[in-house]
């Protein structure tokens, strides 16, 4: 089973991939966390060059070091880990790519999927968690995070911050358009919600893909959130 968490930056991706990791392997099932780009040798040089020298990447050269360490990765660890049964769970797969360098970046979203197709092997996740904040609120979490003073209309930082915000406002817009058209595959999920809350919701989806566990353990549904 493939399960990929998706969202922009501070959404809660990282706190509940650790969540789960942990209650999967107290299920007693074999899981493999991994995180884009890096994973083998050749992906993680890859992603050398793009921590390095993102500056100057184009955004079709980004887009091309991306999908290329991500190939390494489907290939050499993702398919053989699914192959032997094991529950890969990834931090952003090609969904990230979609809404980032599509829609963030504004790379024709033909061009893209078939960068996507040509890197991924016909892998797709059997489950997508889309954790929804605002970029607004994922900022302030940034900034509680770091501890640095709240300022979306200041001087220059505010500049700066703007046209993040302008960004990931269309990174979220991407995410939601590519909600809509493979509803199937996502659950989507309010990031405000409190971390324990979201957990419970998660593994009332992930419990009936895991033998044996047809049913969350704890609580049934309970009322939402
Ligand atoms: N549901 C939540 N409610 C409030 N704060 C959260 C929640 N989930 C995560 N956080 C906090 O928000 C910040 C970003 O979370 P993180 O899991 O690192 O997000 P991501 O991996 O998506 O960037 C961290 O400081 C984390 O403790
Ligand atoms: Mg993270």
């Amino acid at each position: 089973m493939l399960i990929t968490f998706e969202g922009i930056d501070g959404a809660g991706k990282s706190t509940q991939i650790r969540k789960l990791r942990k209650w999967l392997a107290e299920q007693e099932v074999e899981v493999l966390v991994l995180r884009e780009p890096g994973g083998t040798a050749t992906a993680e040089k890859i992603r050398d060059i793009l921590l390095e020298s993102r500056d100057n990447i184009s955004p079709i050269g980004e887009l091309l070091l991306f999908s290329a360490s991500r190939a390494e990765l489907v290939q050499k660890v993702i398919l053989p880990a699914l192959e032997t049964g094991k529950t890969v769970i990834l931090d952003r797969f090609f969904d990230s790519t979609t809404a980032y360098q599509g829609y963030g970046r504004g790379i024709d979203r033909r061009m893209l999927q078939t960068v996507i197709d040509l890197s991924v092997f016909s892998l797709r996740p059997d489950l997508t968690f889309y954790l929804d904040i605002s970029p607004e609120n994922a900022m302030l979490r940034k900034f509680s995070e770091k501890s640095l003073p709240i300022a979306f209309d200041d001087t220059e930082l505010d500049r700066i911050e703007r046209s993040g915000l302008d960004f990931f406002r269309r990174v979220r817009q991407g995410y939601l358009d590519i909600i809509k058209e493979e509803a199937e595959r996502f659950v989507v999920l309010d990031a405000l919600d409190k971390p324990q809350t979201l957990h419970k919701r998660i593994i009332e989806s992930v419990s009936p893909h895991v033998p044996g566990k047809r049913n969350p353990s704890e609580s049934s549904t309970g009322d939402g959130r």
